[in-house]
């Protein structure tokens, strides 16, 4: 990632994370999900790499670093993107997605793609307010 492809924008103030760690940030069309733990700020974008659906809706993990996606049950790195489970649907869900997956080509689609991770985005502190940055490409 070089450099001068990272587009910078400012966020919100450092100290407003301090009884809300997690925050919810319109950037262009992306909503970035900033999340303050004890190493930090972390940036991803809050759509699922799985169906696109808002990720803050399941929740952050602050001592595993990772965020659940409550939809399908996946879970990702908030650190790096990682997957660390990927449709982790069990019991009468599991068997109501299989049912459909037999009648619809779409569910069935849906259940068995392959795992993708959560795009992060680097932040820094600055002037008291946390930045995120966003490699524009080349
Ligand atoms: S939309 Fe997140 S796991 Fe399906």
């Amino acid at each position: 990632m070089s450099e001068q492809n990272i587009e910078w924008t400012k966020l919100a103030e450092e100290k407003s994370f301090e009884n809300n760690s997690e925050q919810l940030h319109k950037v262009k069309r992306d909503d970035i999900l900033i999340v303050k733990d004890d190493d930090g700020f972390h940036a991803i974008n809050n759509r699922c790499p799985h169906l696109g659906l808002a990720l803050n809706l399941g929740g952050c993990d602050l001592k595993n670093k990772t965020i659940h996606c409550k939809f399908h049950s996946s879970d990702f790195s908030y650190d790096t993107g990682e997957v660390k489970a990927w449709l982790d649907v069990k019991g009468f869900e599991k068997f109501m997605m299989w049912l459909f997956s037999k009648f619809d080509a779409d569910a069935k689609k849906m259940m068995s793609m392959e795992p993708k991770p959560v795009e992060t985005f680097l932040t820094k502190v600055e002037d008291d307010f946390v930045w995120v940055g966003i490699d524009q490409g080349e």
